[in-house]
């Protein structure tokens, strides 16, 4: 089955595409690298033994996406294409809102047009904010986003559920990601920060490499044990395995089909613990300081996950320790270079 992957050179697209080939999907990519590498496509053959064709362009163009679902005979989609800088997002909404929302839109017209029925769809934790009530299930309610990349997610949410009541025949399913990390452990492929990393396991392991000078802690006065925030820390291995998952779910349901399910481990792990485990499991001392809050994060936040157990038999296998090792490898691999 020829699955399209947008920003599948990404992060987590580029190790959803090895896990889509090991499950026997043929996966083609459609990546503008403008938050990723080529080189990507290397490690991917790297993995695969075998290129992954890949159509370098913007998803935000309805001729183009056309074209490529009649000349590939694409059957399916991973829609991963977004921006999803949190800080930029204040800065430049409209970006934000223009691409993602908008290659969101032109994708439903397209499949609705060609009668392609199967979407899985990136969204993120995000859209809870800060709940009132830890860990979250899929029914607790949604916050208002705390930036506008939050809002792109519950917005896309909202035009893919409002696309199915409308009667479309698409069978859809967002997957909430709690907060990936790691990287494959071939090394092949891994996360590839643009710039200053905003997201703390990539800036942990340039601090280790010497890339950075200190890690700065936002704030250890919250109401959490040891007052730093708690996050649901999940492989990126593991949540690829969930779009494959996804996939599975979606073949066997009837037309007209929309879910939503949380991708985490259940986990509530604290930045300091990670912090302490990253020393442990990788023998290294890391600089770090204990700095003021940064605004907008939210406390504390980890997942229930018995849903994507129960209805498609998925769950987070690998430790965070795993994580860490593998994040670890992979930034010395490409520090070296
Ligand atoms: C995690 C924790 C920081 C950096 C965001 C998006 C989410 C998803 C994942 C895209 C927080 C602390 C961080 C640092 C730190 N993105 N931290 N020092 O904010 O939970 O989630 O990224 O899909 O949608 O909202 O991830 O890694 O930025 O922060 O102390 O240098 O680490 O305060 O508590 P976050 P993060």
């Amino acid at each position: 089955m020829k699955i399209l992957v947008t920003g599948g050179a990404g992060f987590i697209g580029s190790h959803t595409v090895v896990e889509l080939v090991n499950a026997g999907y043929d996966p083609v990519i459609i990546d503008d690298f403008s938050n990723s590498e080529k080189s990507v496509l290397k490690g991917l053959k790297k993995i695969l033994k075998k290129n992954i064709k890949c159509y370098s362009k913007n998803c935000n163009d309805l001729k183009t996406l056309e074209k490529i679902f009649i000349d590939e005979n694409i059957e399916g989609v991973i829609h991963f294409a977004a921006y999803k800088a949190v800080g930029e997002s204040v800065q430049n909404p409209l970006k934000y809102y223009e691409n993602n929302i908008g290659s969101t839109v032109k994708l439903l017209h397209v499949m609705n047009k060609l009668g392609i029925k199967n979407l899985v769809f990136s969204s993120s934790c995000t859209v809870y904010g800060q709940p009132e009530i830890i860990p979250v299930d899929e029914n607790t309610p949604r916050q208002p986003a705390t930036s506008p990349y939050g809002s792109t997610k519950a917005m896309c949410e909202d035009i893919l559920r409002d696309t199915i009541v409308s009667g479309s025949p698409l069978k859809i399913i967002s997957l909430r990601y709690f907060n990936p990390i790691g990287a494959h452990p071939t090394a092949h492929i891994g996360e590839l920060p643009n710039g200053v990393p905003s997201n703390l396991v990539p800036y942990i392991t340039q601090t280790a490499a010497g890339l950075r000078e200190k890690l700065t802690v936002f704030g250890n006065d919250y109401n959490t044990p040891d007052g730093t925030n708690i996050r649901d820390f999940i492989h990126v291995v593991d949540l690829a395995k969930a779009h494959v998952a996804a996939l599975n779910l979606l073949k066997k349901q009837a037309d007209n089909y929309y879910d939503t399910f949380n991708i985490g481990t259940g986990d509530g792990v604290s930045v300091m613990q990670l912090v302490k485990t990253f020393e442990k499991v990788n023998k290294i001392k890391l600089n770090y300081e204990i700095g003021p809050r940064r605004p907008g994060d939210t406390e504390k936040i980890y997942a229930i996950t018995t849903k994507a157990q129960e209805v498609m038999g998925w769950k987070a296998e690998k430790t965070l320790s795993e994580s860490l090792k593998d994040a670890w490898r992979w930034q010395k691999k490409i520090t070296k270079k």
